[in-house]
């Protein structure tokens, strides 16, 4: 055993052996590489913190197309397709908070929008027919040559608008001038990846934020739209928790005005919130996923799903289960009072799948949907529709024809 003096390291002289200095460098190259996970992860998040705060006077309130809602109802009570109009606002503010783009889609054509429409419609339409599987037939198909081109739009878009950023970024001092960014405007997700670095500090790529942009533009419009329309469905189904939800409303922001929402208000709609989830449970907006197992599964009877199996999830399943969810079919939102909820298993509960690869854009989808509703309830009151929808479970939860609702509008200004 040789003796070694490590002043440098602010050690006494230590008898040591070269198994203890290696165990000493690798600790030491451990605890390097932690230290920097840990302040890329803080950084992540102190700039992501930006990402969805709100502006008080929020620019949101242009995005919900509320003066188109109040024009088609005009006329006292009128029929509206919730998926159709609800789908272009979430892809209106989506547009806004990743692109910082003003689509206007809720008043006139967007071809950007109509193109993502249309990509949505080609995955769904693929995911049912089982000779679409094949990239070989498929790129040769009809189908296979439309999603060629709208993939080709969408993805010149983002291109270009990720190539125009870049263009006025400084070449240094990216984080200051950020910083001056986002005091006077919120930051948009392409300014919150152009700023993200990975753990090695190395920053994204174009394509790396291409990616990201077109992942977030298409998995969050749909299901936060089918998340809507089935919450306002079930509130048009029961008008005295959709009273209660205005109400709950009309006190927080009784002397403000609604424009004024804040990121802090929406801790504070408790009730409103306990309907957005009964919503998701009853009508989850993503009724299946899958999985494959990385290792064999021992189910309760002793039954084992083998490793590489792909499994489905049945989110609606786990949702209707009777013995967590007594009369599963009853619209109940205080099912998710504290009180009720204690004791209960966290994956009972799972619209945003669970693990590692749950949704990313939780948080925000909730925002979103308490904001809308919020400022919904207050200005327009919703009926049933004469015809009962029916579910339409595909990748995302719709209703045959559409969910079709009545809007009357409240005699509220929306100056
Ligand atoms: C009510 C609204 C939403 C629901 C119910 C929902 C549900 C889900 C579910 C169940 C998954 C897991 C999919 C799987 O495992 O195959 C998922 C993943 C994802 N979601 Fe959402 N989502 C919503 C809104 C959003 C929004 C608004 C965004 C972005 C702005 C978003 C972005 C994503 C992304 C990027 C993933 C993939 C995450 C990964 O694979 O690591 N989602 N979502």
């Amino acid at each position: 055993m040789s003796l070694l003096s490590l002043p440098w390291l602010g050690l006494r002289p230590v008898a040591t052996s070269p198994w203890l200095l290696l165990l000493l460098v690798v600790g030491s190259w451990l605890l390097a590489r932690i230290l920097a996970w840990t302040y890329a992860f803080y950084n992540n998040c102190r700039r992501l913190q930006c990402f969805p705060q709100p502006p008080k006077r929020n620019w949101f309130w242009g995005h919900l197309g509320l003066d188109k809602w109040q024009h088609l109802a005009s006329e006292g009570s009128s029929r509206l397709d919730m998926f159709e109009h609800i789908s272009l606002m979430t892809l209106d503010s989506l547009q806004k908070c990743i692109f910082s783009f003003d689509s206007h889609c809720q008043e006139r054509p967007s071809e950007y929008i109509a193109t993502i429409l249309e990509l949505s419609a080609l995955v769904e339409k693929r995911s049912q027919h089982i000779l679409q599987h094949m990239d070989f037939l498929y790129y040769l198909s009809h189908d296979g040559r439309r999603f060629h081109r709208a993939c080709r739009l969408v993805h010149d878009f983002t291109d270009a608008v990720i190539r125009e950023r870049r263009r006025t970024l400084p070449t240094q001092g990216i984080d200051d001038f950020f910083k001056d960014k986002a005091k006077s405007k919120t930051l948009d997700f392409i300014d919150v990846l152009l700023l993200s670095k990975d753990e090695d500090g190395k920053a994204l790529s174009d394509e790396d934020i291409r990616a990201e942009a077109d992942t977030f533009m298409f998995g969050g419009h749909d299901t936060t739209a089918s998340g809507l329309s089935w919450v306002l469905y079930n509130l048009a189904r029961h008008p005295e928790y959709q009273e209660r939800c205005r109400q709950e409303v009309q006190e927080l922001l009784k002397d403000r005005d609604p424009k004024e929402i804040e990121w802090d208000d929406l801790a504070q709609l408790p009730f409103l919130t306990m309907c957005v989830k009964e919503s998701l449970r009853l009508h989850p907006p993503a009724p299946f996923i899958s999985r494959c197992c990385t290792q064999d599964i021992v189910l309760p009877d002793g039954r084992v799903i083998p490793k590489g199996i792909t499994c489905l999830i049945d989110i609606i399943g786990v949702h209707h289960n009777p013995t967590v969810w007594p009369d599963p079919e009853v619209y109940d939102p205080f099912r998710f009072d504290p009180e009720n909820s204690k004791g209960r298993s966290p994956l009972a509960f799972i619209p945003f799948s669970a693990g590692p690869r749950n949704c990313i854009g939780q948080a925000f989808a909730m925002a979103e949907m308490k904001v809308v509703l919020a400022l919904m309830l207050l200005h327009f009151r919703f009926l049933p529709d004469h015809t009962e929808p029916r579910r339409k479970l595909e990748l995302i939860m719709r209703a045959e024809g559409g969910l079709w609702l009545r809007v009357e509008p409240l005699n509220v200004s929306l100056q």
